[in-house]
């Protein structure tokens, strides 16, 4: 008898013929003689769900990248056919499939442009050893087609020409260039002729991207399982692009509250309690503003989550309360990993109730972590998040503390081959079994959402915050994030800049670095850089590692501590301008950071520029990033923009040197900008704000901004309670016009606006309110080209 052990290999295989066509509601699905089903869903006019099965049956359908509040419905849909293929029309895209081969193009709905097209399209290869299909897609690149997103890749902005793994990983002191790291955000956005178009691979496994790296021409993606299923979402404006993404995948739940936009100070590790106040004590005291502490792993008992080390916080209810009457809110620090420990309650009840993750044929999964051998809750199980959540209770109801940090939640396991956990781990996946293969991407995210389910419970009526590292689509409806354990190197200020705008970029705005690094020790002329951009990160932390010397603003001598107490004051100032474009993210997804070519697509100079960025809507900031510098070049997008520091005008569309000290960066703002300003305050809610100052940056023509307020916490505003002031300015040679609109119900603690003027090109003369004169003597001047009026003007005329 011939046994034959070989496995047949047939290599890619591929798509026939279409036979059948069904259409149900919004869904059509076109079936090929050997059994490939595609299942095109319209999600919206402007996306489009593509979802493949080789065997005709398709997988229960669930994803936890995916919203249940994401936009859903459709203005038009038609399909039609032809001898070669399918045509589908909604009002933004036409979407052809072959009947021959299935491969499908997209085209804008408008000007018939050609914006994607299947090269081989969908195949798979039938993989024994994973069980299923490695499921991949080719397309053609089109002529100058450009690639941008994917998360936390530490990269230059635009991905042309390289190859990337999604596979969240614990990767201290990793490097430029280094793949995969924390977080699978396996959502690009591709951009040529001026038009732009996303790609959301919904798919938790081990998953590739290609940007015509392997070949020239193409770009592909795979999976080591899971399904072909991916959104394709048309802008063709690629702002648009990420913010439907955002809507697809989650906005943040709520509007974080004011305190969490402050400046953070945070060191691996703050004890005991006398170590910690005397760094909140030292921030008062030079007053460098700052509005919250970090408790890292040592404040624990032992290293289990949950308790406290009776040595260095014998009494941590009193301490936090201190400290929060000191204007600073508490953070602890809490891992995934329970220690195994008989004696300890939180093992215990993951024991009692079988919570903990398995191996395949039975033990527990077993790992070494900080606190020596863990057992790991899986949190993909819904009734184990509901247990975590309740764990907080004491912690955030009782003690006080303000928000949680999740860290180590790739899960990261120390020791070990991979760092995590091994592929046959078993996980409940909402109901869905599986292996550790298709858990690993939203193991950190879940534990990140069990996190903020207690938070949310127990801080109420105060909004929750939570951090996280490992993240996949979607951990930004949860949480705030930062990029892991970076080190003190000029090169990563460079990747800090490069990783937050690509976050940003990617539909999770709510990010900082380490400021400073983490690893390894920066001088202080890297520091004050390093926080100089870092103010302009919707998240603003310092965080290093203990081992390497002290990292406080004050560390570096009394010239660095006055630079960096200046640029911590100006994010303070900024607050109102940083909370309106939070609110504007949280509402619309609009990313509160724009690298220049999600600013201006259709510059094609935008394409690979990396260090400029737009903050909110109005400001541009280029961090330095050298050492020793005096200033540097950069590229003005389009538009007027005023030097922030002395209001010189420079007109976008060039490359420009700009002078910038150690005391200074580049901060420029868009001429027509309305830029509302708070007092310098040390915490949030220092002080009662009694006026709001609005720089008016001067401009010929027409341009709007908006401020965003509200109680600063609490859910008030969602019930109308939140104050949004829509500013139209007209600018001409001898004339101003300012127009407000207001709406909401939240009454501002103050009464007046000081309005100061900027680039004036004329001496004011004569100022109306209201269609009201206004005489210069009862004007209320404040300097040169400052006024103070009421807040609820409407209308403020000002004429040479
Ligand atoms: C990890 C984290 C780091 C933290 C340390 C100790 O390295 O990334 O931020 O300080 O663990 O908890």
């Amino acid at each position: 008898m011939i046994l034959n052990t070989e496995l047949e290999y047939k290599g890619n295989l591929f798509p026939s013929k279409i036979i059948s066509y069904q259409k149900n509601l919004d869904t059509l699905s076109f079936t090929t003689d050997n059994n490939v089903v595609l299942q095109i869903t319209v999600q919206r006019d402007s996306i489009l769900r593509f979802r493949y099965t080789t065997t005709g049956i398709f997988e229960k359908d669930f994803s936890y990248a995916i919203t249940k509040y994401a936009s859903k419905g459709y203005n038009f849909l038609e399909v039609t056919e032809d001898a070669e293929k399918y045509i589908i029309t909604t009002s933004k895209i036409i979407c052809h499939v072959a009947k021959l081969g299935m491969r499908t193009s997209l085209f804008d709905a408008k000007d018939n442009v050609l914006i994607c097209e299947d090269e081989l399209g969908f195949h798979w290869e039938e993989s024994y050893e994973l069980g299923g299909d490695i499921v991949k897609m080719s397309k053609s690149a089109q002529e100058g087609e450009s690639y941008y997103g994917l998360g936390d890749k530490p990269v230059d902005n635009n991905l042309k020409g390289k190859r990337f793994e999604n596979w969240v990983t614990d990767s201290y002191a990793y490097g430029k260039n280094t793949d995969p790291i924390y977080k699978a955000i396996p959502f690009y956005t591709g951009l040529h002729h001026k038009k732009s178009y996303g790609i959301f691979f919904d798919n938790t496994f081990r998953t590739f991207f290609d940007f015509c790296n392997e070949r020239r021409n193409i770009t592909s993606f795979w999976a080591q399982g899971g399904e072909m299923n991916y959104y394709f979402i048309y802008g063709p404006k690629m702002s648009d692009v990420v913010a439907y993404y955002t809507d697809l995948t989650g906005k943040p739940h709520e509007l974080p509250a004011l305190w969490t936009l402050g400046y953070h100070q945070c060191k691996w590790s703050y004890y005991p309690e006398s170590k910690v106040k005397e760094i909140t004590s030292k921030f008062r005291e030079l007053q460098i503003p700052c509005d919250a502490i970090y408790l890292d792993i040592d404040y624990m008992d032992g290293f289990r989550c949950f308790t406290w080390s009776k040595e260095y916080f014998p009494n941590p209810k009193r301490m936090v309360k201190e400290l929060a009457d000191d204007g600073f809110k508490t953070i602890v620090i809490i891992d995934p990993g329970i220690k195994i420990d008989r004696e300890y309650s939180v093992f215990q009840e993951g024991m009692e109730k079988d919570y903990f993750c398995k191996r395949a044929n039975g033990p527990y999964m077993k790992g070494k972590v900080w606190p020596g051998e863990c057992y790991f809750p899986d949190f993909t199980n819904p009734e184990v998040r509901e247990w975590w959540s309740n764990l907080f209770k004491e912690l955030v109801e009782d003690i006080g503390v303000k928000g949680v940090w999740n860290d180590m939640n790739e899960p990261a396991v120390m020791d070990v081959p991979g760092k995590s956990f091994p592929d046959d781990v078993r996980h409940d996946y909402d109901g869905n079994q599986c292996s550790h293969q298709k858990a690993h991407n939203i193991y950190g995210m879940q534990m990140a959402r069990a996190t903020y389910q207690g938070l949310k419970k127990f801080a109420y009526p105060k909004r929750p915050f939570v951090i996280t590292r490992a993240a996949y689509s979607g951990t930004q409806r949860y949480t705030s994030s930062w990029t892991g354990d970076n080190v003190a190197s000029w090169e990563h200020l460079t990747i800090a800049n490069l990783q937050a705008q690509r976050m940003c970029l990617s539909g999770f705005s709510f990010i900082g670095s380490d400021i400073g690094g983490f690893a390894e020790q920066p001088n202080g002329e890297l520091y004050a850089r390093w926080i100089q951009l870092g103010i302009f990160h919707p998240f603003c932390r310092t965080h290093s590692s203990g081992d390497h010397g002290d990292q406080e603003p004050w560390a570096f001598g009394s010239n660095i501590t006055s630079i960096v107490k200046k640029f911590i004051e100006l994010r303070y100032q900024l607050l109102p301008y940083l909370y309106t474009a939070f609110w504007r993210y949280a509402m619309e997804g609009v990313p509160i950071l724009k690298s220049l070519v999600l600013y201006d697509q259709s510059d094609a100079h935008t394409h690979y520029r990396n260090d400029e960025f737009i903050f909110g809507e109005k400001i541009l900031a280029c961090p330095i990033t050298e050492p020793n510098a005096k200033g540097r070049r950069m590229y003005f997008p389009f538009g007027d923009w005023y030097n922030y520091w002395d209001d010189e005008l420079i007109e976008g569309g060039q490359e420009l040197w700009v002078d910038a000290d150690l005391d200074s960066m580049p901060i420029f703002v868009a001429a027509g900008a309305i830029i509302p300003k708070y007092p310098i305050q040390q915490y949030v809610g220092e002080k009662n704000i009694d006026e709001l100052v609005l720089d008016v940056y001067f401009k010929l023509g027409e341009e709007t901004s908006q401020v965003f307020e509200d109680a600063q916490d609490g859910y008030d505003y969602i019930k109308g309670r939140y104050s949004l002031r829509n500013l139209k300015l007209l600018g001409k040679e001898t004339s101003l016009i300012i127009q407000q609109f207001k709406s909401g119900k939240y009454t501002t603690s103050y009464e007046t606006l000081k309005i100061k003027f900027h680039g004036l090109p004329f001496k004011i003369n004569k100022i109306q309110i209201d269609n009201e004169v206004v005489l210069f003597k009862d004007a209320k001047f404040s300097g040169e080209n400052t006024i103070v009026i009421s807040k609820e003007f409407t209308e403020l005329h000002i004429t040479a």
